[in-house]
């Protein structure tokens, strides 16, 4: 995928790139790293038939998330195949303070559209900062086998941030998708910025 040879940073639009020293807490936490992938994976896949179900009638978007459902739980499967190698188990979910503030970032008391508007910025942001976490872990991580096991779930990703910034334009005009893109890119960034550093987790 040649868009993955750039700088990811710019390409996904993202304000603020992950210090690649998280990789190196991150593998010394390799069994909260790989329990939180697979939440992390499972709620992806929640998220999507959430999707479907509230935005029923939006043919398109129906059609495009279908198939993204069974690819996130395949990665939740894929991972817990990992996880099992290294006799890792899952353990209670912690709480998502990243994805968090992303939906208190939502707009309240608008128009069922633009509340599908960021929704559907919301899933293309998470996948972004997955799939930039995932490149980092692909080259840094000195395990092999992850390398390749980050590597392929970078590419998967990378796929669905397009797909939901192309479905946001489907139903959006674009200049509205990139003005409220930005603001959501400078919220994250911002939430970074102030955010406690954890090793145990993905975001
Ligand atoms: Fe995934
Ligand atoms: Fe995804």
């Amino acid at each position: 995928m040649e868009v993955l040879d750039m700088e990811p940073v710019n390409i996904l639009g993202l304000k603020l790139p992950t210090d690649p020293r998280w990789v190196n807490i991150a593998e010394k936490s390799i069994e909260d790293i790989l329990i939180d992938h697979a939440y992390c994976e499972q709620k992806a896949a929640s998220t999507c038939m959430s999707l479907i179900i509230r935005f029923f009638d939006k043919e398109e978007l129906v059609e495009q998330v279908s198939p993204i459902v069974a690819e996130e739980w395949a990665h939740f499967r894929r991972v817990l195949r990992e996880m099992k190698k290294r006799g890792f188990k899952l353990k209670t979910p912690r709480k998502d303070e990243y994805v968090q503030s992303l939906l208190d970032f939502r707009k309240t008391g608008v128009s069922r559209d633009d509340r599908l508007l960021d929704a559907l910025l919301i899933c293309a942001l998470i996948e972004a900062r997955s799939c930039e976490r995932f490149r980092l872990l692909s080259l840094y991580i000195t395990d092999d086998e992850l390398k390749k096991f980050y590597h392929e779930f970078m590419v998967s990703e990378a796929g669905h941030y397009t797909l939901f910034i192309k479905l946001s334009e489907t139903y959006f005009e674009k200049q509205k998708v990139r003005d409220r893109w930005q603001e959501f890119l400078e919220h994250e960034a911002e939430f970074l910025r102030t955010f406690k550093f954890r090793s145990d987790r993905f975001h």
